[in-house]
């Protein structure tokens, strides 16, 4: 395959992707299973969004599925992720627990939580647990630029999505970078900070120029540079104002200052300079399952 056309096949599955994952969802770290989960997950469908983000490592699988029930919502309307705890061994094996107690008989997105014990041994469990039906698309979190070179190299299924700590502070441009030119799409968590950066100088004084929250600014830097974002919250007024991102633009010198607030260097050693890892191969699957 020729340059130009793995670059191609590259923006194509970019694109894909992004058309499948909705931009805004609604994440539940630290959300106790229970009513407080099941409320918020029911008042974000009810508000719009489209998107919810659950772990199994977070234990409230049972109120999400309880909350996207509730929310009289149709199931194949909304974008339902979970992640794969991999302190356990068999993805497979937990995945069929994820949808017993989310009561689906299939995720839009099944993640490896974290690279413990290496980047690549959960992997083909993950590709047997898409091709088994139970995730139509798989994907990792908190991944490195150098693991997801690794999990890449192996991969027969490549990973969807990198899900992982983004903010206009913690601006990770190098694996923003490796990421895309792996042809992942970088998803980001805690993006105000887990609220630290809701009281910053210059966020503020964006928000209050152009009568906006701070964190509507901060949620819309992520909008325009085209990341999927999943803030967290358990209030319904909350869950509603951090969904108002769509009707507004930040003028270019925002958005540059936005970029100044990083305090990473752009790094994540994704610079150095590599062979080119996504290549031609045959076997590599491009859609999630049903659309494969
Ligand atoms: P709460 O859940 O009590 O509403 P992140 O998404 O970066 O992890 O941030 C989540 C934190 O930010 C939570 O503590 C959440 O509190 C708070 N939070 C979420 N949205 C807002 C908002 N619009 N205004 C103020 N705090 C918010």
């Amino acid at each position: 395959m020729s340059t130009s056309e793995l670059e191609e096949k590259r923006q194509a599955r970019l694109r894909s992707v992004r058309r499948e994952i909705p931009p805004l969802g609604l994440g539940t770290w630290q959300i106790p299973n229970g009513p407080e989960c099941v409320n918020a997950v029911r008042w974000a469908l009810e508000l719009g969004y489209r998107h919810i983000d659950t772990a199994q490592v977070y234990g409230n699988e049972a109120s999400v599925g309880r909350g996207l029930r509730e929310s009289g919502v149709a199931r194949d309307e909304v974008f339902v992720a979970t992640k794969f705890y991999p302190g356990s061994r068999d993805p497979v094996a937990q995945a069929e627990a994820s949808l017993r107690r989310l009561g689906l008989d299939h995720v839009d997105m099944y993640m490896i939580h974290w690279p413990q014990r290496g980047a690549t041994w959960a992997w083909p469990g993950m590709e047997r647990a898409r091709e088994l039906g139970y995730a139509r698309w798989i994907g990792v979190s908190n991944f490195s630029s150098d693991e997801m070179d690794q999990l890449t190299d192996q991969a027969t299924v490549m990973p969807a999505v990198n899900q992982v700590q983004f903010s206009p502070f913690e601006y990770r441009r190098g694996l923003l970078d490796e990421c895309e030119r792996l042809g992942v799409v970088l998803e980001a968590y805690s993006p105000l900070g887990t609220g630290r950066h809701l009281d910053d100088e210059t966020v503020e004084q964006i928000a209050r120029r152009l009568e906006r929250t701070p964190a509507q600014v901060l949620l819309r830097w992520f909008v325009q540079r085209d990341i999927p974002v999943i803030p967290k919250s358990t209030h319904r007024e909350r869950i509603q104002e951090n969904a108002r991102i769509f009707d507004f633009a930040l003028p270019d010198e925002d958005m540059a200052a936005l970029d100044a607030l990083d305090q990473t260097g752009g790094t994540d050693h994704a610079r150095e300079n590599r062979r080119r890892r996504f290549r031609s191969r045959g076997q590599i699957v491009l859609g999630p399952k049903h659309d494969a």
